[in-house]
């Protein structure tokens, strides 16, 4: 199986990977041959990354890191929550800062969200997302099918899964995991309280626009904080999740670490960073920089996975940003990869398997020589290779 961008996409094509449609229910099962029609059908929905299963890559094996059935959970869980609590804000009507805070915070607002059934239902089913993750160590991809309209929701698991895995290699207690958990599924829901018009405005915010874009995380906050499902902690991670080291993060400037806080787990509210919120920003970052936006290509991983190197100790918690590489792969599995130096200079092909002992350098399988014409697949071991060969991933 491999990954392929939607543009380059042929009819007659094997689905690799069921697509489901904005409310997740199945818009195509995998094993569907692509028609043209379907294909530009695709396009429409704003789908920009599929999955396919071809005869020379049928060895490659693209490990989901969650069932199919548990992230569609999730997902739809996820989207009606943003739904039910979009529909009765048609009763906020404020403007300011303050006025969007008091109006969260009426009795009648906040109990229609933390006892309305869907938020329950998410809550109690977070067991079952854990138990998904529990049997992996490091990820080889996150293999999300991202469109414009389910992005919030899919990007809202997939932070989750990231962040998990790093908890998870922390050790951190099954406690913080469901902490980790729904904070991460719940990141952005603070920007359902922001002009539906500036969050999905295809090109360029205005400086006053990227100003109220930045109170999403205290409105996420104020509307969590004190939902007996969730927690503080957990309220803190939409919160802080787009906080700095440094301290030029947003919305208070807070500053870090830079170190591990295995002892001080106990939250204090004041103003520091709390881990799990440190943790949030690194796989926020890392999602929110390789998905495809109406306004944007995707960056490739493994140029994200350098932007989060140089950020660390900067932007992010330094000893987590040397556990995240840990457990994510600079290059996935499934990715469509050129060699940039050696014998192979200008081969193309896919990022075949990864060693999760030495998560850098993956197996490839190289499909076609330098004047792009398909050749007997060539598979390298990068691992074992006996000179540097250097690659970069591309979509
Ligand atoms: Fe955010
Ligand atoms: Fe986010």
């Amino acid at each position: 199986m491999r990954r392929i961008s939607i543009d380059k996409t042929e009819p007659g094509v094997v689905l690799g990977k069921t697509i489901y449609t904005d409310s997740f229910d199945v818009l195509l099962h995998k094993g569907v041959v692509l028609t043209k029609d379907y294909i530009i059908r695709l396009k429409a929905r704003g789908y920009t990354t599929i999955y396919v299963d071809d005869v020379e890559t049928a060895d490659v094996v693209i490990k989901d890191p969650i069932s199919d059935k548990i992230r569609t959970m999730a997902t739809k869980d996820i989207h009606k929550v943003y739904k039910i609590t979009q529909a009765s804000l048609v009763k906020i009507e404020a403007d300011t800062t303050d006025a969007v805070i008091k109006s969260i915070n009426t009795p009648k607002f906040k109990n229609a969200f933390q006892h309305n059934p869907i938020f329950i239902h998410l809550c109690n089913n977070l067991n079952h997302f854990l138990e998904g993750i529990m049997s992996q160590d490091v990820l080889s991809g996150l293999n999300s099918i991202k469109s414009f309209d389910n992005y919030t929701y899919e990007h809202s698991v997939d932070t989750a899964v990231i962040s998990t895995i790093i908890a998870k290699r922390l050790m951190l207690s099954q406690d913080k995991l469901k902490q980790v958990a729904v904070g991460e599924f719940l990141h952005d829901i603070g920007k359902i309280f922001i002009d539906e018009k500036i969050i999905n405005k295809p090109g360029k915010l205005t400086p006053e626009e990227f100003e109220t874009v930045k109170l999403h995380p205290v409105y996420g906050y104020e509307l969590l904080k004190d939902v007996e499902q969730i927690g503080s902690v957990a309220a803190h991670i939409p919160y802080q999740h787009h906080e700095r080291q440094d301290g030029r993060g947003y919305p208070r400037g807070l500053t870090g670490t830079n170190k591990l806080d295995m002892g001080l787990l106990k939250f204090r509210e004041g103003d520091r960073l709390i881990m799990l919120a440190e943790i949030a920003a690194i796989a926020d970052f890392y999602d929110a920089c390789i998905s495809d936006r109406p306004y944007r290509k995707g960056l490739s991983p493994d140029l994200v996975y350098e932007l989060i190197k140089t950020g660390s100790g900067v932007q992010f918690n330094k000893e987590l940003v040397d556990c995240f590489l840990s457990v994510v792969p600079k290059y996935p599995v499934g990715y469509e990869m050129r060699v940039k130096s050696g014998e192979y200079k200008d081969y193309t092909g896919i990022v075949a398997s990864v060693n999760p002992q030495r998560l850098s350098v993956p197996k490839i399988l190289l499909l076609n020589d330098d004047q792009k014409k398909k050749i007997k697949p060539i598979e390298v071991d990068l691992g074992s290779y006996a000179r540097v060969l250097e690659i970069e991933c591309f979509s």
